[in-house]
């Protein structure tokens, strides 16, 4: 071994190296607006459509409107930081190659490895979820799917452990995937449209849900505010608004996506920061004055449903039957554009690790007619695929939230070492007050690490042991910067 595995990237070389490979470069078509609706693409899913109602009957009741802004706080601290970072070093690795610079090597192969997890799982969660909505939109028009072809052959319980389910496959899943794989195939340009489409779709959705139901909040439900504990930890009272806090944690992932179109964004270092933090800003609210009108409408006891706001449209009256079947539509396309700026995000990230020679070299290559890194496009609609269309991914979705709160961290991390290493760097953009918010942005996220469960930190340990064969096994000799 040349050198250590802590070798850390010359911050010039990732900026110029990034703008230098002029025949590689990617379209530079993003502003300040797109930017900011391609991350409210990425967050609001399936999050604020189904686990809001589990959330506030489970754990927190009306008090899922302090969890969400619990959240929201987290996710701002981490949010400042990706706004810094990525205005200082606007390059598609996103907080792998922040971690380059800052921590070395090793631990940023580690990161590009949790992004990809965190991308292929949660990507695959939102198709399967999709399916399922597809499925009773087409029921309702009655048309009926066999169960065969729309769920996964293979599941989990703790019961039952692994088991096959006699399904083939869940097809609605893979045609989603497929679609959105050759729309990012295509073409940057496309895929904004179609993410723009879908953004407008849903916010509009959610602002009438918001502006309709309002006059139909009941306030005599938001009392008790936070139910008394029932004596078990999480189960209500304050213990219950944090144990609702990480619940709702994946409603709010997607934002860090917008960091890595740095180098299709016209003026990164002015918009990245705006799309970052414009669209984390935008889905709070719009989540917070959500939940504020669902427990206002539904008393929280009766929220334990996969549909939370069809029941509070029932209760609103009969008159609101035509937003139920709006919602269900918005809900299709929430997520279909979740899937869609998450896997064009994870593709940004697959190139760089290419061109850094972590990954093979096919990820880096971007095709002349559509100006899209194809082959690193196909790999992951390819993995989406076979993990949506295949797999149980319901057992993932804490490995997803365990993948997202390591990745905040070490942005907050890497945040206080560049300030160290690299103060005289140009910074567009600041997080204040440091190193307070970055620290204590990566404290919440280590904190709310902890509280998840052994089965988890199981499975992350499983998928950082297959990153480390992997970067071993070949990274490690291939690495462009090791052998320069
Ligand atoms: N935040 C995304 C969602 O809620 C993952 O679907």
């Amino acid at each position: 071994m040349k050198k250590g595995l802590f070798i850390r990237k010359p911050i010039r070389a990732v900026q110029t190296a990034e703008t230098d490979e002029d025949h590689h470069q990617l379209k530079r078509h993003l502003g300040p607006i797109n930017l900011t609706a391609i991350g409210i693409g990425a967050i609001i899913g399936a999050g604020i459509f189904v686990v809001t109602g589990q959330a506030a009957a489970l754990y927190a009741g009306p008090a899922v409107i302090l969890s969400f802004l619990l959240v929201a706080i987290i996710c701002v601290l981490a949010g400042l930081c990706y706004a810094e970072l990525s205005a200082m070093i606007p390059v598609s690795g996103g907080s792998y190659s922040y971690s380059y610079v800052a921590m070395g090597e090793f631990p940023a192969w580690l990161v590009g490895w949790s992004i990809t997890g965190q991308i292929l799982f949660s990507t695959s969660t939102v198709a399967v979820g999709w399916s399922g909505y597809c499925v009773s939109i087409l029921r309702d028009m009655g048309f009926h799917l066999s169960p065969l072809l729309t769920s996964s052959p293979i599941a989990y319980s703790v019961d039952a452990g692994w088991h096959l389910t006699g399904a083939f496959v869940n097809l609605p899943a893979i045609v989603l995937v497929v679609l959105i794989g050759t729309m990012i195939s295509i073409g940057i340009k496309a895929a904004t449209h179609f993410n723009n489409i879908m953004v407008a779709i849903k916010l509009s959705t959610i602002a009438l849900f918001i502006l309709l139901g309002f006059s139909y909040i009941n306030w005599e439900n938001l009392t008790p505010f936070i139910p008394e504990n029932t004596g078990h930890f999480g189960e209500f009272g304050w213990s219950g608004v944090i144990r609702g806090a990480s619940f709702l944690f994946f409603a709010y992932i997607g934002f860090d996506t917008v960091s890595t179109l740095a180098q299709e964004s016209i003026n990164p270092q002015k918009d990245l920061p705006k799309g970052i933090l414009g669209s984390l800003l935008i889905s709070a609210t719009a989540y917070v004055a959500t939940a504020l009108v669902l427990v206002g409408i539904v008393n929280y006891t009766q929220l334990n449903v996969p549909d939370p706001m069809s029941l509070a449209l029932n209760a609103m009256g009969s008159s609101f039957a035509w937003l139920k079947a709006v919602v269900k539509l918005a809900i299709l396309a929430g997520l279909a554009s979740v899937v869609l700026v998450q896997t064009l995000s994870l593709t940004r990230v697959f190139l760089t690790m290419s061109k850094d020679g972590l990954l093979t070299k096919p990820f880096a290559k971007i095709n002349k007619s559509t100006q899209t890194p194809l082959f690193s496009s196909v790999v992951t609609a390819l993995c989406c695929v076979v993990i949506s269309g295949l797999f149980p991914v319901n057992v993932l979705a804490g490995l997803v939230s365990m993948l997202t709160l390591f990745l905040f961290a070490i942005v907050c991390l890497g945040v206080l070492i560049l300030r160290y290493l690299h103060p005289e760097f140009e910074r567009p953009f600041k997080v204040p007050l440091v190193p307070v918010i970055p620290g204590l942005g990566m404290l919440a996220c280590i904190g709310q690490m902890v509280y998840l469960p052994m089965s988890i930190w199981l499975q992350f340990a499983i998928w950082l042991v297959v990153g480390l064969a992997i970067y071993f096994g070949y990274g490690i000799k291939h690495s462009k910067l090791r052998h320069s």
